[in-house]
This record gives structure tokens, C-alpha cells and sequence, in this order.
């Protein structure tokens, strides 16, 4: 997928070259910060930041902006964070998260003009 175009706004936006993103792709995809390992059945933080990447945020206005964010791990949804336009500010997120087994975390934002974008996968240990 070529992201020279911009977006796409019917199916999954996936950077393949996050050396080389576009401003498209640094405003909307979601950036997550986990620990690389963690204990089963303790809770842990996940942050996580829609946009921003190298300064370049997304706007929020009524008319443009990120509506959601989701987590997965693997193909299950753990959590989903709402935000509104204008009032909430800086499209963040931090959720405590327990896992019983190594998962692979998934990130998921939605721009109600440019669709749904997917960050890099983070995989954790869990020991
Ligand atoms: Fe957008």
C-alpha cells in the first residue's frame, strides 16, 4: 500500500516504512508504550498517544478529529478509549492492563475524515 495517496478511508491505514512516514500517517497512527516484560495477573500501563509523531499532531475541531482509540491483544479487543472533539486534549490514553500470557499489542485510531489507522505492534513477555 502506498501511502503517497494520503489515506484510505474504507479500509486498515498500516505504515510499512516507519523510517519514511508520511505527515498523513505521523498524525494518526497511535504510538503505545509498554514494558517489554511483565508478570502474570499484574497490572501494567500501557500509554498511548495518537499522532505527534516528529511534532506533527492531528487536529481537534468538530469537524476533524481522532474518535477513538482501540487495543488488541492478538485478535482481542481489551480496551477502547472515546475521545470528543475539542475537549479532550493531546489524544492520550493510559490503561492498566493484565495479561496471563506473551501477547502481541495492537493499536487502533479512527479519524472521522481519514479512517482507521494502525500502530506498530509491540510485543510483551509475560513471565
Ligand atoms: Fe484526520
Amino acid at each position: 500500500m502506498s501511502f503517497n495517496k494520503g489515506f484510505l478511508l474504507t479500509e486498515l491505514n498500516k505504515p510499512t516504512d516507519w523510517d519514511n512516514l508520511p505527515d498523513m500517517a505521523k498524525k494518526h497512527v497511535p504510538i503505545v508504550e509498554v514494558p517489554e516484560k511483565t508478570k502474570a495477573k499484574e497490572p501494567f500501563a500501557v500509554k498511548i498517544k495518537v499522532g505527534g509523531i516528529d511534532g506533527v499532531e492531528h487536529p481537534n475541531t468538530l469537524g476533524h478529529w481522532i474518535n477513538w482509540v482501540e487495543l488488541y491483544a492478538g485478535k482481542r479487543l481489551i480496551s477502547k478509549v472515546e475521545f470528543l472533539p475539542e475537549v479532550t486534549d493531546g489524544y492520550v490514553a493510559t490503561l492498566n492492563v493484565t495479561l496471563n500470557d506473551n501477547a502481541t499489542l495492537i493499536t487502533r485510531a479512527f479519524c472521522n475524515l481519514h479512517g482507521v489507522w494502525e500502530g506498530k505492534e509491540k510485543k510483551i513477555v509475560v513471565e
